[in-house]
Order: C-alpha cells, then sequence, then structure tokens
C-alpha cells in the first residue's frame, strides 16, 4: 500500500447504501460489506511505523543532498531531530501541522518557476511523465517529499518511541501524523508554485477534479494568482477508456470555474499528445507499440480542444 498520496482518495464517505425493496437481500449484501470493510480495516491497522524509518530518512536525505541536489545545504540529522520531536511521545493520532512547523523550517528550498506539476489519481502516468519532461517537479521531488514518500509513521503516548506494531487509518484520526505532514508539504509546494503549473487529471473517472482530493483541498487553495501564470490542465482518459470527462465535461469544469473565480489564466488540452503516447509505451508489453499508436490516431478525430 502506498502512504504517498494514498490520501488522494482518503476521505471519500467509505459506504454507499444502496436500497432495495428486498431487505434480506440488502441485509446480506451490507453484512458482507462490513465484514469485508472491518477485514480491511483490521489489515490497514496493523500496519505500523515502517521498520528502520531512522535509516531511510535519513539516508534517502543523505543520499538527495548529496546525489540529487548537491547544492543544497541541510542538515540531515536536525531535520531527523525535530522529526522524531513532532512525532513521539505524542498519541497516534494527535499530530499537527504546527507540531511539523520545525522540521519544515530545516528544509525550506526554493524551486525555479515553470517546472511544478500537480496531479490527482493519476500517479503511474505522472511518474513517467515527470521522468520524460525533466524539467517537472512534483511533491515527490522536494527534499520533504522524497524523505518520507511510502512511509508510515506514528509514537506512542508516554514512550518516546515509534509504534511499529500498528497505526491508525488516517481518516480514523483528526491529526494523523502522516496526513499532517502530507498536508503541510502540499500546501508548501502550492504556496511556492510559480510561472506555469501543470496540472494531470483523470478524465476516465467520475470527479476528475474532485474537492476530497489533496489538489482539490488543499494545494488549488493554496496556489497563488500574482505568483502563478497560466494553470495548463490536461485531462488524460486510459487507453482502454472510459472517457468520463474532458474539459468540457464534467468536474473539470467546476475547476475551471473556481480558477476564472480567483483570477487564474488557464488553458485545458484533452488527451495532450505526449501522454497517450506515453501511455502506448507504459502499455507496449501486451500490445504492440506500434498498433497502440495507430489506435491513437485513429481514435483522435472526433476528440479535439
Ligand atoms: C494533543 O496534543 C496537545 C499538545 O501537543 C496536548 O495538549 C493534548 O493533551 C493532546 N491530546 C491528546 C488526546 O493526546
Ligand atoms: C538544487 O537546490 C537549489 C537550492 O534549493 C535550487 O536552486 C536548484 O534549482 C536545485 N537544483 C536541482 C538540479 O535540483
Ligand atoms: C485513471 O483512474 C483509473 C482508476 O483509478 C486507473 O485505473 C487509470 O490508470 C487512471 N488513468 C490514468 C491515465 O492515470
Ligand atoms: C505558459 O503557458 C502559456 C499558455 O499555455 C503559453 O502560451 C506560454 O508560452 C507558457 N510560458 C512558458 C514560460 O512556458
Amino acid at each position: 500500500m502506498s502512504f504517498l498520496r494514498s490520501y488522494d482518495a482518503f476521505k471519500g464517505p467509505p459506504f454507499a447504501f444502496m436500497t432495495s425493496s428486498k431487505t434480506s437481500v440488502v441485509l446480506s449484501v451490507t453484512t458482507w460489506f462490513l465484514m469485508v470493510q472491518l477485514c480491511l480495516g483490521q489489515h490497514r491497522a496493523l500496519l505500523g511505523t515502517t521498520p528502520n524509518i531512522k535509516h531511510i530518512v535519513v539516508g534517502r536525505c543523505y543520499n538527495y543532498i548529496t546525489l540529487i541536489n548537491a547544492t543544497s545545504r541541510h542538515d540531515c540529522e536536525d531535520i531527523w531531530r525535530h522529526f522524531e520531536e513532532a512525532v513521539v511521545r505524542q498519541s497516534s493520532c494527535n499530530v499537527t501541522m504546527e507540531d511539523y512547523h520545525h522540521m519544515f523550517r530545516a528544509m525550506t528550498q526554493t524551486w525555479p518557476c515553470n517546472r511544478f506539476l500537480f496531479w490527482s489519481k493519476t500517479r503511474t502516468l505522472m511518474h513517467s511523465y515527470a521522468a520524460v519532461m525533466r524539467h517537472f517537479w512534483t511533491l515527490e521531488d522536494t527534499l520533504v517529499g522524497y524523505m518520507f514518500n511510502d512511509l508510515i509513521w506514528c509514537g506512542r503516548e508516554r514512550d518516546s518511541g515509534f509504534d511499529f506494531s500498528a497505526c491508525p487509518e488516517w481518516s480514523a484520526c483528526r491529526n494523523h501524523p502522516v496526513y499532517s505532514l502530507w498536508k503541510l508539504a502540499s500546501q508548501n509546494f502550492a504556496e511556492m508554485a510559480c510561472g506555469n503549473i501543470t496540472v494531470l487529471l483523470n478524465g476516465s473517472i467520475h470527479h476528475a477534479f474532485s474537492r476530497k482530493s489533496m489538489f482539490g483541498s488543499v494545494e488549488l487553495d493554496y496556489l497563488n494568482p500574482q505568483r502563478v501564470d497560466y494553470v495548463n490542465i490536461k485531462v488524460v482518459t486510459s487507453l482502454e477508456g472510459p472517457s468520463v470527462e474532458s474539459c468540457h465535461q464534467g468536474s473539470v469544469v467546476d475547476l475551471i470555474q473556481i480558477l476564472q473565480a480567483r483570477g487564474f489564466r488557464w488553458t485545458c488540452t484533452d488527451n495532450d499528445q505526449t501522454l497517450m503516447i506515453l501511455q502506448c509505451i507504459q502499455k507496449s508489453r501486451q500490445s504492440s507499440y506500434q498498433t497502440c499508436i495507430n489506435s491513437l490516431f485513429l481514435r483522435e478525430n472526433p476528440v479535439s480542444n
């Protein structure tokens, strides 16, 4: 299970009940559903702090400041100390964004404009895109994102260590230690964004833009129209479809309205060619690349910006 931005989907209501006249059917379905939820819940609750977290976090930090950005001057031991201060001796549901302020102060970075890439529900594609378009920066390329990607942690009250046996789910806490860190990291990342920024959305699902996603609930609100020249939205559908939302349809239209109301300039592109070709490359083990590309250009005609 991936914890970086699994928050992307975490806030939605866990149950969507159906109505039916056949009460017994509903009951058995409901029971089954609850059992599945329970098992899932138990399974998730069993995930404690990632083993060896200190070595991973400090090691990633040294990797970053030594090999990835040799010009950055950060004190990795100091960052770890602030991290520990924020998390240990706290009940596992009681770590706020404020608790991380000292740590974030030790990790400040500035990025050049025109390179910020935001995304929602397009994680795999985003990774290929950022790898190919090397100038893009995502949250995972910042020091904090790099260091804490995919890790889990929580503390224990009256205990100077981490809880390695079990951490609560995000949805079970108001101030989950993992969520608070990502929320603050996302806020900072959005606040720093300048020049042209790119937003990658998934056109194959309903609510491609969701107010419950990290982009919709945090990042969007912290983007500054004085610093951002253009918000360039790219809506991309999966190769095999379906095509549910686009620049002219569904929640993307709501996003555009919000941007407009806040004084942002914007563009919106459906199925950007580079993104579609990238998907063909990703898929090319199953079908031949050429067939994939051909089908792309065949289906491109009816779709236009
Ligand atoms: C949560 O943390 C605050 C300050 O860090 C503390 O005053 C409060 O008692 C804690 N609450 C719980 C339930 O642990
Ligand atoms: C490295 O970090 C410095 C200062 O934070 C930043 O200006 C520069 O763009 C970064 N370079 C790379 C290649 O990450
Ligand atoms: C869109 O979301 C679906 C469902 O989560 C996923 O299977 C698909 O890979 C996503 N498409 C893109 C282009 O990211
Ligand atoms: C910013 O985006 C606008 C609209 O897409 C484009 O015309 C302009 O060239 C872009 N500027 C930079 C610096 O990329």
